[in-house]
């Protein structure tokens, strides 16, 4: 991918931030200067900017907070993602929009496809859902890449949040009874560069590969940091103060990626010792 030619938006967020690290020369933007919900200003944004691909990390992603800011978790992440779409189709650039797995129930024993059934739980959920399908609607040159659990170089990033944790000497209280597969955000980079340039559009899942649950994810962040993983507590989704509902297995196939890039992903033991050692950690056990 042409990454001088790549706007961000959502540039400040988890995905925007390490994204920009990874497309040298792209342009990011966030609020205050790009406000998706303001149509007007997404237009002319990029009928100044032309760009040739729009990449969309803008969103409300608080999925507790969207349970209770029904309206505003549909104007970012519905109204705002169709602005944008639109914008960037009258601009004649593609649109990348990253969407995520909560659009399933959570149910099914196996791996979910890109053409399976959706049943989003939450108001989050649903309004990635309905983000998904504004951005359809306002250009057939869309690529919507559903991801898994995001972690990357953020403060609030699930392997900082555990080293963080681990660094206060209590013990450190993780959900085992949720599965899903954690995906890194220098991966998601790469793999849109690859859909980008093999040219195709439509929906993509990517994750990285092997489903597990958070407390088997923070056991092997400790196990490389080389630190006392008997300071892990397995707890469950019932004794946190969730709102919102998560589904239970969360597992997305990953083939279609596969056959259109020819690309495999990672397993997330490799991506998360990545993700250590760029945050300067010194890797036990290798
Ligand atoms: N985090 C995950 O585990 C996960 C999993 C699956 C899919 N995803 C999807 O991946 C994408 C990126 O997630 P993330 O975790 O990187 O999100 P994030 O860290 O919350 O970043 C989102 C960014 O969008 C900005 N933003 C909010 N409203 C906006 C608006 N109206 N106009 C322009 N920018 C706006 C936010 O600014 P403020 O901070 O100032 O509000 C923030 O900088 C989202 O589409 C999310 O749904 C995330």
């Amino acid at each position: 991918m042409e990454t001088g030619s790549v706007l961000v938006v959502g540039a400040r967020g988890m995905a925007g931030a390490d994204f920009l690290k990874c497309w040298p020369g792209a342009t990011g933007l966030d609020l205050p200067e790009a406000d998706i919900t303001d149509r007007d200003s997404c237009r002319k944004l990029l009928a100044e900017l032309r760009p040739r691909v729009v990449v969309n990390c803008a969103g409300a992603t608080g999925v507790d907070w969207c349970e209770t800011n029904r309206a505003e978790a549909f104007s970012v992440n519905v109204a705002g993602a169709g602005h944008l779409a639109e914008a960037a189709h009258e601009a004649g650039a593609l649109v990348v929009q990253l969407s995520t797995d909560y659009v399933f129930d959570g149910t099914a024993s196996g791996k979910y496809a890109e053409t399976d059934p959706t049943k989003p739980l939450s108001v989050y959920a649903e309004s990635k859902l309905e983000g998904e399908r504004a951005v359809s609607r306002a250009t057939p040159r869309h690529i919507i890449v559903r991801i898994g659990w995001l972690f990357g170089h953020a403060d609030k990033s699930f392997v900082r949040a555990i080293l963080r944790r681990a660094g206060d000497g209590e013990p450190v209280r993780v959900i085992d009874d949720q599965v899903g597969c954690p995906t890194y955000s220098y991966d998601i980079a790469e793999a849109i560069g690859r859909l980008v340039d093999v040219g195709v559009t439509g929906t993509f899942h990517f994750t990285n590969v092997g489903p597990c649950t958070r407390l088997e994810m923070a056991r092997h962040i400790f196990e490389r940091a080389g630190m006392d993983t008997a300071r892990l507590v397995a707890i469950t989704s019932s004794e946190l103060p969730w709102v919102a509902k998560r589904p239970a297995r969360a597992v997305l196939s990953t083939e279609k990626y596969r056959t259109a890039t020819g690309a495999a992903p990672r397993h997330w033991h490799a991506t998360v010792d990545d993700a250590l050692v760029r945050d300067g950690v010194r890797l036990h056990g290798t």
